[in-house]
């Protein structure tokens, strides 16, 4: 359902984050994206939400090619594709189910549906008791359910979490990873994109490592292979 084919990624003439990148994921995968840092990891997640177009190559996800999407285009892309960050992106003025519910206002959603879906989705991250917090009044592991909660407002069939551990303790990474796991068994294909040895090693799911721009290992049931 995704697929890299010869990607190449020039930020500038001289800075080549991914030379001649090819992969498939297919629908329902947990997939895992690593390497060092510089290796290209945020440029592949970045590329598959179309926040930015390859250089050369294709990449089609389902039915779209995001190398050639029209601008039109992307915010319907997006619906299918719930993006995760490690800075968490909350709105912080905003309560918990206004951070949540402003991802289905800006979409045009009715307010019945965003009264459905909200209490939905906070349920699946564990969060229906702080629905009225703001996020300077929960944890970072609370804040990271939050952004969860909002990428799967709309029902991605894919979700991409860019480092969503990096700011967080190793045990509340393991629940934010166990949350990830789940949402995955639910039929979700997740990629995670991670330099975390730790993590990579305790999913034992498939891994594509990244270095310099290149695809060095691509394992099931992979590990961290870089010292
Ligand atoms: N917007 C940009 N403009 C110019 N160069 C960029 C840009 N974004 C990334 N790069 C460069 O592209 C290369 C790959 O960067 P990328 O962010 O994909 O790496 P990464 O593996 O995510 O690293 P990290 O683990 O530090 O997040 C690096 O050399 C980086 O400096
Ligand atoms: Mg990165």
């Amino acid at each position: 359902m995704i697929t890299f084919k010869n990607v190449t990624k020039e930020y500038s003439p001289n800075i080549h984050a991914l030379s001649g990148v090819s992969f498939r994921i297919e629908a329902g995968e947990f997939v895992s994206i690593t390497g060092q840092s510089g290796s290209g990891k945020s440029t592949v997640a970045k590329l598959i939400f179309a926040e930015e177009k390859p250089t050369t190559g294709n990449i089609l996800i389902g039915d779209w090619d995001v190398s050639r999407v029209r601008r039109s285009d992307i915010p319907l892309l997006r619906r299918q594709i719930g993006v995760v960050f490690q800075d968490f992106k909350l709105l912080p003025q905003k309560t918990v189910f206004e951070n949540v519910a402003f991802a289905l206002e800006v979409a045009g959603e009715s307010g019945k549906r965003i009264r459905d879906i909200v209490p939905h989705v906070l349920k699946i991250v564990g969060l229906t008791e702080k629905a009225a917090r703001y996020p300077k009044q929960i944890s970072g592991g609370e804040q990271q359910r939050v952004s969860i909660a909002r990428a799967l407002v709309h029902r991605p069939k894919i979700i991409i979490a860019d480092e969503p551990t990096g700011n967080l303790d190793a045990i509340t990474a393991r629940e934010i990873i166990e949350l990830f796991t789940r949402i995955n068994d639910f039929g979700t294909t997740v990629i995670l994109v991670t330099h975390d040895r730790d993590i990579v090693n305790g999913l034992h799911r498939r891994v594509i490592t990244l270095r310099n721009g290149k695809v060095v290992s691509d394992a099931q049931k992979g590990k961290y292979i870089l010292s």
